[in-house]
């Protein structure tokens, strides 16, 4: 697993109790972009609503942080029943950080964490004129068919194995001890 980010970001996890910083990083959104992530026109209220219903139990939620705010997300969420093994994927970056290789990332960890879960089939509402990402699904055919007129994409290796397992464990260890710096490295600073 690469890791391109831009300088000074991670991804790792959202945790229990970031509900109120996804719910910002949504509202951030410029219009466009939050048209294109809820695949259609939704009001700052729908937003607020949205954001506290996602951290349902089942919700896989991947954050980018730059200096510790969340400027980037990727959820991952089941749906159905569980021997369907179908999930939801969706991605919010913000403006200024789109086109930096950050969607391509959370889109490998989203993979990832879907393949560990044996998630199959991964639908996301994606407006036809979203060209970028449609762009970025197909950079990861090999992993992933995406039939955009139906918008549901295959996880081609959806059997988890020890491997697989391990990156995640790895990139989530990983996460978490560059938070831990980030938080440590803003307490230092000077006020
Ligand atoms: C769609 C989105 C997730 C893509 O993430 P991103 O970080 O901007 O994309 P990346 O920089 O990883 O680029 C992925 C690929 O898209 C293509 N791409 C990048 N910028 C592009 C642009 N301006 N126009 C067309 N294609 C573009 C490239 O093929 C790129 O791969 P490459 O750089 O290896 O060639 C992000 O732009 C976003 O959140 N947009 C708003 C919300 C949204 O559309 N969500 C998706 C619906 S769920």
């Amino acid at each position: 697993m690469h890791d391109p980010l831009p300088h000074g970001g991670l991804i790792r996890k959202l945790w229990i109790g970031e509900a109120e910083i996804y719910r910002d990083h949504l509202l951030r959104l410029d219009p466009d972009s939050r048209r294109n992530r809820f695949a259609g026109t939704v009001s700052d209220e729908f937003v607020r609503d949205y954001a506290e219903l996602s951290f349902g139990i089942d919700a896989i939620i991947h954050g980018f942080f730059v200096d510790g705010a969340l400027c980037g997300a990727a959820e991952l969420r089941p749906i159905g029943a569980p021997i369907a093994r179908e999930a939801e994927a969706a991605f919010s970056i913000e403006k200024p950080w789109q086109s930096h290789g950050v969607g391509s990332v959370l889109l490998e960890r989203t993979l990832l964490a879907a393949r560990n879960r044996g998630l199959k089939f991964l639908h996301m509402a994606c407006l036809a004129d979203n060209k970028r990402m449609q762009q970025l699904a197909r950079k990861y055919d090999a992993e992933l068919s995406f039939d955009f007129a139906s918008v549901i994409g295959e996880v081609a290796a959806a059997r988890p194995t020890p491997l697989s397992v391990m990156r995640e464990i790895l990139a989530d260890s990983h996460g978490f001890a560059t938070a831990m710096l980030d938080v440590q490295s803003r307490l230092l600073k000077p006020v």
